[in-house]
This record gives structure tokens, C-alpha cells and sequence, in this order.
């Protein structure tokens, strides 16, 4: 359905071009949001799911299909050569097609890449114990990253890079897409990378973390990336990222108990 409307687009544009003496200017963000909505269609046919049907009544399996369906892409994916080269394997995302509560990383870490799981090292052991305390299971929420392939690392050398823009940018369709199928209550950003593959907000943590944003108009919790208090174990840091966590709960508007009010990470 959106092959014929892509093609038609690009038609036009090429017309324009051959019959006035200026190329025809496109903004990048009218491509990317081309580009996205016709990736959404091929995800759907892949899926056999109609895509006129209204999307807040998918169901958990056609999300489940539809998923499979960008990951397949994802595992294929090599426009960041220089990524798809270097990574053991693409890390897609895990967790409930049909969860409430996405929370959204940087990018794959060494342990990430050799287990093809999103936060499963350190950081995510921290992540797990958080969403643990919240009530939920590491199975009920979902959990994804901007970039799906480990950020390469000179050869020798240990630890992780930020992804660059170009990267995030030539990754974000596929998050895009998974959020548009699972439709989560809440977006909960983790840390300063994600924020700014999510909105291309550039600031401190400290002005954005605690308070509610809106990615597409859903609504969006900023917190502190886990790895960030692995670094920085002050007792009060790890309360802040606890308050982010009770806020989302009471979005959900889900009970929170004395021993949860009291908790600290
Ligand atoms: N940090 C992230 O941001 N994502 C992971 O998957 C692991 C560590």
C-alpha cells in the first residue's frame, strides 16, 4: 500500500526536477518519516496484518508477528557497514509485545553483543532489580536500544563508545517502529544517549531526568541510565532514579506499598 504512494512521491520529485531548473529540495525529516511509514507498511504485510485496521487493537500475537517481522530486518540491517561488520550479532529488543512499560538504552555493551539480549551485563542486572521492585518481571515490560548493533571499538581497546549521530540516526526508524507496534503506556528513557535519539534533546540529565516528556505523544520518563550508578554509587542518586521509577508507577496507576515508597535502590 505505501510502495505505490512512495514511488508516486518520488515520481513527482523527479517530474519537478526535469521540468524547472532547481532540484527539488526534501527536508530529512520528510524522507525519514517516508522512509518510516513505509518500513511500518512492509512490517505489516510481512506480518500478514492489514494496515488500514485500527492500531491500538493489535493483539499481543499480531505484535508478537509484527516484531518478528522488523527483526528480521534488524538482523540484516547493514547501513552502518562499519557496525554490521564488527557485531557479533544485532541486539533487536526483548520483553512483552504487549508490555506497558518500554524502557529504552543506548546500545549493545560486549555482553550484549554475545548474548544478542539487550542489558544483560552489569547495567542490566541493575535495570533487572530495578523493574523487579516496581512489581513487574523482566518478561512484562520491554526493553530496547537506539542502536542495535555494539558501537565498534578500535582494535585492542576495551569499553564502550557513545553511538555517533549518524548512527542513531540511521538506527532510530527500527526503534521507531517497534514503539509504534507495542504502543506502551509509558516510554521510560534511560540516560543522556537515549534522550537524544528519542527526541534529539540535547541537556543535562539534570534538567530532564524526573519529569514527564512526550515522544509522539506518549508519555516519556527521563532517569539516569543504570550504568550511570554503577559509576556513581551515592545513595541519593539511586533514590532519584527510584522517584523516576514511582512516578511511572503511579502513571500506571499501579498500588504502590509502604516497603516500595521506602525502598532505595
Ligand atoms: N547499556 C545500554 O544502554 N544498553 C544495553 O543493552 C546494555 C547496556
Amino acid at each position: 500500500m505505501m510502495q505505490p504512494a512512495l514511488e508516486l512521491v518520488i515520481a513527482e520529485l523527479e517530474k519537478i526536477r526535469e521540468t524547472s531548473d532547481r532540484a527539488p529540495r526534501v527536508s530529512r525529516n520528510a524522507l525519514e518519516q517516508l522512509q518510516y511509514s513505509y518500513s511500518v507498511a512492509a512490517s505489516l504485510a510481512e506480518a500478514g496484518v492489514s494496515p488500514t485496521g485500527p492500531r491500538l487493537q493489535q493483539t499481543g500475537s499480531n505484535k508478537a508477528q509484527m516484531l518478528a517481522a522488523v527483526r528480521e530486518r534488524v538482523c540484516g540491517c547493514t547501513k552502518c557497514a562499519h557496525l554490521a561488520r564488527s557485531r557479533t550479532q544485532t541486539v533487536f529488543g526483548v520483553g512483552n509485545p504487549d508490555a506497558e512499560i518500554m524502557f529504552i538504552g543506548e546500545a549493545p555493551g560486549a555482553d550484549e553483543d554475545q548474548q544478542g539480549e539487550p542489558f544483560v551485563g552489569r547495567a542490566g542486572q541493575l535495570l533487572t532489580k530495578i523493574i523487579k521492585a516496581m512489581g513487574f518481571a523482566r518478561d512484562d515490560v520491554y526493553i530496547a536500544n537506539i542502536l542495535k548493533c555494539r558501537p565498534n571499538m578500535p582494535a585492542g581497546s576495551f569499553g564502550n563508545r557513545a553511538p555517533t549521530p549518524a548512527e542513531m540516526q540511521t538506527c532510530r526508524p527500527y526503534l521507531a517502529e517497534q514503539i509504534d507496534i507495542i504502543q506502551p503506556r509509558v516510554l521510560v528513557a534511560l540516560g543522556a544517549v537515549a534522550v537524544e535519539g528519542l527526541l534529539g534533546a540535547h541537556g543535562t540529565m539534570r534538567e530532564l531526568r524526573g519529569r514527564w516528556h512526550s515522544y509522539n505523544g506518549m508519555p516519556l520518563m527521563i532517569t539516569y541510565h543504570p550504568a550511570y550508578l554503577l559509576r556513581n554509587q551515592s545513595p541519593s542518586e539511586k533514590r532519584k532514579v527510584w522517584e523516576d521509577m514511582m512516578q511511572v508507577l503511579e502513571r500506571l496507576e499501579k498500588p504502590i506499598n509502604e516497603k516500595q515508597r521506602n525502598y532505595f535502590l
